[in-house]
């Protein structure tokens, strides 16, 4: 097991770690999802967190039988209905919209000389940490168009350690949607989790919030 004294970078995870899109992600998809008449449950809200936004819109198809219903030009026309309005709630956005803890723990990091990748499924995500004002915190971004499969496949986690110039084991994936810890896993990174710990178990830790989030306290866990 990869000790704290090894840990060189940090590999975050956007919405759900750092601000509560994953609300906003997931008001807009349940908005599309009730005017194609599909019934919308936590189960189908939780599997969609981290998932990228064509395989969602599948995996909400899929749940109301309808996979083969629209033709792709249809389907492109629907995920584009759904990011209108979730860009809609993100233009809001100010730095208000940070999760408790996270923005001191960013500095502590940086302060500390910690190295930091984002590993966002979102290709809205340099916009919201812009509306944030955290993109200075994140030099190196993974883009999303980039990849060829989405969490929980290791690729994003991998590329960003490397945008780092870091081994897997030298990294701290942080996520909050199961997909991303099956992702981290995979890609040898340590994996912190922040949410249920029944949903999260995979996870190496988890922590039941953004404010536990902190240095000392991820020392404590890994020793
Ligand atoms: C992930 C979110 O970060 O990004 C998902 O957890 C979202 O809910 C995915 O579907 C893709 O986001 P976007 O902004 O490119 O549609
Ligand atoms: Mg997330």
């Amino acid at each position: 097991m990869t000790k704290f004294a090894d840990i060189k970078g940090f590999v975050f995870d956007l919405d759900g770690v750092i601000t509560d899109t994953s609300v906003l992600h997931g008001n807009a998809w349940h908005q599309l999802a009730d005017s194609l008449g599909v019934s919308w449950s936590d189960d189908l809200a939780n599997g969609l967190k981290g998932i990228s936004r064509m395989d969602s819109l599948e995996m909400i198809l899929k749940a109301g039988h309808k996979e083969n219903d629209y033709s792709q030009d249809q389907k492109v026309a629907l995920a584009t209905q759904k990011n209108d309005n979730y860009v809609a709630e993100v233009n809001k956005m100010t730095p208000a919209n940070i999760l408790p803890g996270m923005k001191a723990f960013l500095d502590d990091l940086r302060d500390k000389g910690y190295q930091l990748s984002l590993a966002s499924a979102s290709k809205n995500a340099p916009r919201v940490l812009d509306k944030l004002q955290l993109a200075d915190y994140f030099p190196q971004v993974v883009d999303p168009a980039s990849l060829t499969h989405g969490k929980p496949d290791p690729e994003i986690y991998t590329k960003g350690a490397q945008l780092l110039s870091l081994d897997p084991a030298q990294c701290i994936g942080i996520e909050d949607a199961a997909a991303g810890v099956q992702a981290i896993n995979a890609a040898g990174e340590v994996s912190l989790g922040i949410g249920d710990a029944h949903e999260l178990a995979a996870a190496d830790m988890v922590f039941a919030d953004t404010a536990s989030v902190t240095l000392e306290n991820i020392a404590k866990r890994l020793g």
